[in-house]
């Protein structure tokens, strides 16, 4: 009779301790892991057809690719890779796409619908839009020539979007090389990787208004015959210019490659952010071994875009998969 009552008491025991760590556990935070493998059995075509689409798109249009790549880098810098970037304005939205640093300049968002309502029509309510994002990023840096990587999957979609913090989290024109640093660093990412990641910046354009004050300036930090080629086409202050587009990489606009670092070394960094790399900071070395070296580039780029992907994601229970990308279900 003691030994079951003991027994008993010792089980009670047992169970409590295994509430507690059960409880530690979820308070903790512990979260479920992305995984290259999440879609496998629910969705097995999903990647599949996200590339059709995406193809399709940059083949009607070669910025597109660009444009895929930096759509990723504002999601994930605005509480995390949840496609809160996506939402349209509603009345409990106030949508991150207007936000100073995307309004009129983010692009793709019609990419991301077509490749959703793609994959909706196989696995409905499967993939989320956050994973479409990610993977149509790194489809985009295939297709335009520059690295591959394996995605990490299981991304929830969020229920808000937060255009204050996209204002203030999203990097600047205007920022200096200390304050994108500290910025790269409160999202986890080096100020190699920081550089690595810039390196998409071989690709696509910028309007005017981005670059204006750069050409402008009476600054030692440009190459003159440069400023004077981009003056050009972008007046000063006339609004009508402002839209006006300039390659981000002259050399090669369209191609993934590592011209990018190169044109720094010559003072031709479009926008100060650019040029601020490589400009006698502590990123100067980067820039220089980066510009000799493509594969060490394209190989940090990929390492840096999966540590991007890693950024505050939704998982398990976290979150919703958005019927349509653009609004909450
Ligand atoms: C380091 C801080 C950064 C700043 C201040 C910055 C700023 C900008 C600006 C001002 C533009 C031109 C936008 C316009 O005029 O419409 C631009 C374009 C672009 N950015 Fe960045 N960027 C940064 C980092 C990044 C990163 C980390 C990525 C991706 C990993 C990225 C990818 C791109 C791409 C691909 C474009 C061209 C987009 C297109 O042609 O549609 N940028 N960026």
């Amino acid at each position: 009779m003691v030994a079951v009552v003991s027994n008993s008491l010792s089980c009670l025991a047992i169970g409590r301790v295994a509430v507690m760590v059960t409880l530690l556990v979820l308070s903790s935070g512990c979260q479920a892991q992305l995984s290259s493998t999440f879609y496998e059995h629910t969705c097995p075509h999903a990647l599949k057809t996200i590339r059709t689409v995406v193809r399709a798109a940059i083949a009607r249009e070669r910025r597109m690719a660009a444009s895929l790549i930096r759509l990723h880098f504002h999601d994930c810098f605005v509480q995390g890779c949840d496609a809160s970037i996506l939402l349209d304005d509603s009345p409990s939205i106030e949508s991150e796409k207007f936000a100073k640093q995307s309004n009129n300049s983010l692009r793709g968002y019609e990419v991301i619908d077509e490749a959703k309502s793609a994959v909706e029509k196989t696995c409905p309510g499967v993939v989320s839009c956050a994973d479409i994002v990610a993977v149509a990023a790194r489809d985009a840096s295939k297709y335009a020539g520059g690295p591959s990587w394996t995605v990490k999957l299981g991304r929830r979609d969020s229920t808000t979007a937060n255009i204050t913090l996209a204002t203030s989290q999203l990097p600047r024109v205007a920022n200096s090389l200390e304050e994108l640093i500290s910025l790269f660093g409160s999202k986890g990412l080096s100020a190699r990787e920081m550089v690595a990641l810039s390196g998409a910046h071989t690709l696509g354009q910028s309007r005017c208004v981005a670059f204006q004050a750069r050409m402008y300036g009476n600054r030692s930090d440009i190459d003159a015959e440069f400023a004077s080629a981009r003056r050009r086409n972008c007046p000063p202050l006339a609004p009508d210019g402002d839209g006006n587009l300039a390659p981000l990489d002259p050399v090669t606009p369209n191609s993934f490659d590592n011209n990018y670092f190169k044109n720094l070394l010559k003072k031709k960094g479009l926008l100060q952010p650019d040029q601020v790399l490589f400009n006698g900071g502590r990123t100067d070395n980067i820039v220089l071994e980066y510009s000799r070296n493509r594969l060490v580039f394209e190989s940090d780029f990929a390492s840096a875009m999966i540590k991007l992907g890693d950024i505050e994601p939704l998982t398990g229970s976290a979150g919703i998969v958005r019927k349509i990308c653009r609004r909450v279900n």
